[in-house]
């Protein structure tokens, strides 16, 4: 593994290493001192979880951290940013995490010389991929089922712009889940291989073991969304979660709109902070096992 870009580029083994390493490190049974590694932290878009635990875990790692600010950069004099990141390479940086709002740049810059080898590890692609979060819920999801084979996974919300959807699906269809997807006609988007399909809650939620739930992207959403029209029939509440059903949500939570805000109470969400707390040991596990590779 020189890079993650996306949960299609990994080999089973990959995933299971990396779920082998992240257990390790949350028991605290692996030490890694990566003191010679320098990572760049360059996000492009918003975030808290994915930039805070990454960082987190490049200082549990003792590796050194550079958070690139691109509004301070010389990316507003016009430099191109694969010039930026050439220079990067030049200055010792190693690896680079990088959110942005395209599809494919990232792969794109991956695949391109550097003056120096350097790691690109993506963290959120456009609507297209974010491997880290898919590998920290399949992490999480695994430790309270351990084998997902037949569970019933219902994946609820706005589908059509979520890069989370996307790269759960690609890892879920792996393990043979029950991948469903319930949404709005206007939530459902691309309709993908192996998933099947529901508008009806009711129908969706039964025998439902894990839901997961998606934040509405309004930032990514040009239509008229009709909110209300949504929350009445496509909102959690307590009234519809199934009772043993573990909620899922990879944050943030449009507190009232995906999910009542009541239900984030309920032990049912008490999942939702563990996702983020084992986001720290995944993106321990990828970062120390694309700096050994390295040899840093
Ligand atoms: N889940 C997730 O990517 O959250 P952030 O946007 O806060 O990083």
């Amino acid at each position: 593994m020189k890079h993650l870009i996306d949960i299609k580029n990994l080999t089973t083994d990959d995933i299971n290493q990396i779920l082998a390493r992240a257990g390790e490190f949350e028991k605290g049974i692996r030490k890694s001192n990566h003191i010679n590694a320098h990572v760049a932290t360059m996000f492009f878009e918003n975030s808290t979880r994915t930039k805070m635990s990454f960082e987190m875990a490049i200082n549990k790692l003792n590796a050194r951290k550079y958070d690139f600010c691109a509004q301070t950069s010389s990316l507003n004099k016009g430099e191109d940013l694969y010039d930026t990141i050439n220079n990067l390479s030049a200055i010792g940086i190693n690896a680079v995490i990088l959110r942005d709002s395209s599809d494919t740049l990232i792969k794109e810059l991956s695949e391109k010389k550097y003056y120096e080898p350097i790691s690109f590890i993506n963290a959120g692609s456009g609507i297209a991929a974010h491997p880290t979060q898919a590998l920290l819920d399949f992490y999480t999801m695994k430790k309270h089922f351990f084998d997902l084979a037949n569970r019933v996974i219902v994946i609820v919300g706005d589908i059509a712009h979520s890069r989370v959807a996307r790269s759960n699906i690609e890892l879920l269809k792996r393990t043979g889940a029950k991948i469903r997807c319930l949404a709005p006609e206007y939530f459902v988007g691309e309709k993908i291989e192996g998933v099947e399909y529901y508008t009806d809650l009711k129908i969706a939620f039964e025998e439902a073991d894990i839901i997961m739930a998606l934040r509405i992207q309004k930032e990514r959403i040009q239509e008229h969304v009709n909110f209300e029209d949504y929350i009445k029939n496509y909102q959690i509440t307590r009234e519809n979660l199934p009772y043993a059903a573990f909620l899922m949500h990879p944050g943030p939570i449009n507190r009232g709109i995906e999910i009542e805000s009541e239900v984030l109470e309920m032990q049912n969400a008490k999942t939702i902070l563990t996702q983020a707390r084992n986001g720290v040991f995944i993106r321990m596990a990828i970062l120390d096992m694309l700096l050994s590779a390295q040899g840093l």
